[in-house]
């Protein structure tokens, strides 16, 4: 196995028509285990297939559900919102997935017997309190290691509904809720602060729950009745705008490219990096649009420019590029004037420490920043950069935002570049590597 990857070269202009991104990863977890609940066979088209979306995948299989991959599809054998089987003893292993540690969570708290759940070092560092403790008010037990995992859920034979407020933004506390609703008898109800709403537009698009959502100027109000049958469905997945952002971002830092990314889900809550991007006068939009069961997907235009401005982000758009923030903060560095980014803390919360990264990323590339208290940044724009400098990059928690950022650094700006954990990618988006060196990048 290759120890690290090289770059030295920035990669040349780049006019290529299109490219297609990997099906979204927040979707394809949700399609694995919302279709393991339903009553038959379900198929999803476009299925990202990846670490994240494998740990899944594996991990419904080991509560008896058949599933089966196939080269354009995968086919879950639903067996009902109760139909899991359960065994002693049993471990599901997340591997590096919050999403699919968090939202499995959910689907167990009726387990028959204690289930332990595993991840890797990245995802033990991260807290899960934040889904033991409504789960708990459902009915289940938790034994866990201070809020982390190793955690054991001991299931309820008694689960009953729950009124919750869900004050972090996160959508995975929101979607876990929402999930575990599914085993009770009556009506929960949830007011949070908004987050990506996948897993509405599903219930409500796709499953057939009874479900009302009503969007208020702060919080989102959902209240859905559970212990509805769901009736097996197929699915088609549109591209990860998260994966495609890393695309999206090389080309606004490479003079004279252009770039058009095909059926990209552009849903609203995920596209605050496209408004910010925008705000700062990157050239992308949007074209083909369509609704899909209630997601927008559509197609990307973005174009280089080297005029970029500076921002003071106001933190409304926070929850929606929640995911691309390393990308903006590296946009920020190459604009005119000082950006600021608060309320950010979320970020040292994620597989890695990415507010913290950024920041160090930045200084290897003498940018000026600063960091503001624990929750966010201040960046000096600064268009000179240390072209004859060696980066290494070397994220022990195997981050792939890390490893796919400094990528996007190396081959927009320039310097010699090496980039350990050459896999890490392969927990969101595997062909990253073959996508950049289609459009003619150089990586060794
Ligand atoms: C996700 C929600 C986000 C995001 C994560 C995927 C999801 O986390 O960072 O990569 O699929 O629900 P939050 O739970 O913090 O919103």
């Amino acid at each position: 196995m290759r120890k690290f990857i090289s770059i030295k070269k920035k990669i040349g202009k780049f006019k290529k028509k299109s490219i297609s991104i990997p099906g979204d990863k927040s979707l394809s977890i949700r399609f694995v285990l919302l279709s393991s609940l339903s009553q038959g066979k379900c198929t999803a088209y476009n299925i990202l297939k990846s670490e994240d979306v494998i740990s899944a995948i594996k991990n419904i299989k080991k509560l008896g559900i058949k599933i089966v991959i196939k080269k354009f599809k995968c086919e879950v054998y639903g067996n009902g919102l109760f139909g899991y089987k359960y065994r002693k003893n049993l471990v599901l292993d997340s591997g590096n997935s919050g999403t699919t540690a968090r939202l499995l969570c959910a689907t167990l708290i009726d387990a028959d017997y204690p289930v332990k759940i595993i991840g890797d070092k990245s995802l033990t560092r991260r807290d899960m309190s934040r889904i033991i403790k409504p789960l708990k008010l459902f009915g289940a037990k938790f034994q866990d290691n201070n809020g982390k995992l190793p955690i054991l859920i001991k299931g309820s034979k008694f689960t009953k509904p729950i009124n919750y407020t869900e004050n972090l933004g996160s959508a995975q506390c929101k979607s876990a809720v929402m999930i575990a609703a599914l085993k009770t008898f009556g009506i929960t109800k949830i007011k949070s602060l908004p987050s990506r709403n996948h897993s509405e537009l599903l219930f409500k698009n796709v499953l057939n729950v009874p479900i009302k959502i009503i969007n208020k100027k702060k919080y989102d109000f959902i209240e859905l009745r559970g212990k509805t049958e769901i009736k097996p469905f197929d699915y088609w997945i549109p591209g990860d705008i998260s994966s495609a952002a890393f695309f999206i971002v090389l080309t606004i830092l490479s003079k004279n490219s252009r770039l058009i990314l095909k059926n990209i889900n552009i849903n609203p809550s995920r596209i605050g990096i496209i408004k910010i991007l925008k705000m700062m006068g990157a050239k992308v939009k949007f074209f083909n649009k369509k609704n899909y069961k209630g997601e927008i997907n559509g197609d990307i235009l973005v174009e280089g420019n080297n005029k970029l401005n500076a921002i003071n982000l106001n933190s409304s758009l926070n929850s929606s590029a929640i995911d691309e923030f390393l990308l903006i903060f590296l946009v920020a560095s190459r604009c005119n004037g000082v950006s600021t980014f608060r309320n950010l803390s979320e970020l040292n919360k994620k597989e890695s420490k990415r507010l913290d990264w950024g920041i160090k990323i930045l200084k290897m590339m003498n940018v000026k920043v600063s960091k503001i208290k624990n929750h966010g940044i201040k960046i000096w724009g600064n268009k000179d950069f240390p072209t004859k400098k060696k980066f290494i990059i070397k994220n022990y928690l195997k981050d792939h935002r890390i490893f796919m950022l400094s990528a996007i650094a190396a081959l927009s700006l320039g310097g010699n570049w090496k980039l350990h954990d050459p896999d890490s990618f392969k927990t969101s988006f595997p062909n990253f590597l073959k996508t950049l060196i289609s459009l003619g990048a150089k990586i060794k």
